[in-house]
């Protein structure tokens, strides 16, 4: 598939996307979302495919939406052609996505972070909802998915003041799984990636369903769906090798099924 706004690139079991506008500092504009989306639905789609890495440049994971695409929008513009929809689709892959985030990641940017399940964060990145200093608020889950990340005070500091926080901050505050020095930042990811995309691939649909129902449900709810997923991987065969290859002392051989 030929893809205008990003690379996409197969690594083993790990299918990378590394976004590609760079005269934009990646801003994320309507065919940046067409092509995000395909190429992470077509991983997805994708057997051999274990876990999903999004980048983007040293300089810029993405600095927002595209403002100068949005800015003579009405309203019913938005609402009409559902200008932020897609990325729905994206934040429902059921592939483990993490995002690693090097300098701006602003805006729909931070948002889109947020959308995947583990976020590497380089030395240099820094995170903000700058929304405001335009005269509007985040679209893309800024104001919901980060009260659930680091808390209403902590998120009502970024969304009403606009202003960004460093890499430290941002993983203290519980935003960033890890931080790492700059340089490192892609072979990390690909460690992880590669490390997730090594487990049972059912079992990790599982894992990041639970952990998505975590984010969405009551915790009777949650503890409910957890109890029968579960249950439900005891009629997998990787669990049967999984656990036999731990009384053997030997490495599991999973077969995703
Ligand atoms: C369109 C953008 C952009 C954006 C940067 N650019 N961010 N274009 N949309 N969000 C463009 C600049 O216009 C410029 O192009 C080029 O990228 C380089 O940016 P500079 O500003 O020259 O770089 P620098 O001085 O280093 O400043 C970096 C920056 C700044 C601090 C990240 O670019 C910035 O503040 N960007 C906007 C950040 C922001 O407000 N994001 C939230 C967007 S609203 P030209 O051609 O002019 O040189 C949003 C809504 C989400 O995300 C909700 C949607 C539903």
């Amino acid at each position: 598939t030929e893809y205008e706004t990003i690379l996409v690139d197969t690594r083993g079991r790990v299918g990378w996307i590394t976004l590609n506008r760079p005269d934009a500092l990646n801003a994320l504009n309507t065919q940046v979302m067409r092509d995000v989306v395909a190429a992470a639905s077509a991983f997805d789609a994708d057997e051999g495919i274990g876990a999903i890495v999004l980048t983007g440049s040293e300089r810029a994971f993405a600095a927002g939406a595209d403002i100068k695409e949005m800015e003579s929008k009405s309203g019913l513009d938005i609402l009409m052609d559902d200008h932020f929809g897609g990325w729905a689709t994206f934040a429902a892959v059921r592939t483990p996505v993490i995002a690693a985030v090097s300098g701006y990641a602003l805006g729909g940017g931070c948002e889109l972070a947020m959308m995947c399940d583990i976020i590497l964060a380089a030395d240099t990145a820094k995170f903000g909802q700058p929304e405001i200093n335009l005269g509007v608020i985040p679209g893309m889950g800024g104001s919901q998915r980060l009260i659930r990340a680091v808390g209403y005070y902590k998120a009502a500091d970024l969304v009403l003041t606009g202003r960004m926080m460093d890499a430290a901050e941002a993983e203290r505050a519980g935003l960033v799984s890890r931080v790492v020095p700059a340089a490192e930042l892609l072979d990390e990811a690909g460690r992880v990636a590669d490390t997730i995309a090594s487990k049972s691939l059912p079992s990790v649909y599982a894992a990041k369903a639970a952990l998505d129902a975590a984010m969405e449900t009551t915790l009777t709810e949650g503890l409910r769906f957890e109890r029968h997923v579960f249950a439900s991987l005891f009629d997998t065969a990787d669990q049967k090798e999984g656990m036999s290859a731990f009384r053997e002392k030997r490495a599991p051989d999973f077969q995703n099924r």
